[in-house]
């Protein structure tokens, strides 16, 4: 795989680094690893984390940093589909260790992992800032909120049944 951006994401990076003064461009690095992300297959590889640097003219060591601090970044390959299930305090007053037991029952993985066929991947996160719809996940761009084992079954025949039918 070839590590680079289309023109049209050079110039959409160009734009996020022209956001910040001059000489401050290492501030465009969460938005870039994003960006990058969402470009290269859903996480991060080394290869790519370099790219990132080289843009922005940092050492490789400094984005390696970021990408492994927070969750929202992938350091290896992921599902299609990623359940991000919050773990904080109002979260697991609200039973999400009931649903993560359930959901790596369920999928027959644990957290950190993917399913065999690609299709899933767990991960436990802190709070996503929605309490009030504990217990919840990020999906993709997606909150599922007020999560039941019902819920999570119905998701999962969701994302199979899109999958399939894409196949
Ligand atoms: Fe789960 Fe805040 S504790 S969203």
């Amino acid at each position: 795989m070839s590590v680079e951006f289309s023109q049209e994401k050079l110039n959409k990076v160009a734009e996020l680094i022209s956001r910040y003064p001059a000489g401050k461009q290492k501030s465009a690095i969460l938005p870039l690893l994003h960006l990058a992300q969402e470009e290269f297959g859903g996480w991060l590889d080394v290869p790519v984390m370099d790219y990132v640097a080289t843009l922005l003219h940092i050492e490789p060591i400094e984005v390696y940093e970021v990408a492994s601090f927070y969750s929202m970044y992938n350091l290896k390959p992921v599902g299609k589909y990623m359940f991000e299930v919050c773990q904080t305090g109002p979260c697991m007053l609200n039973g999400s260790d009931d649903i993560i037991a359930y959901i790596k029952e369920k999928l027959n993985i644990g957290v950190g992992e993917t399913t065999a066929d690609g299709l899933f991947t767990l991960k436990t996160v802190e709070c996503l800032g929605a309490c009030g719809y504990a217990p919840l996940m990020q999906m993709g761009k997606n909150y599922r909120e007020h999560l039941t084992k019902e819920k999570v079954d119905s998701i999962i025949a969701e994302c199979s049944n899109v999958a399939s039918k894409n196949n």
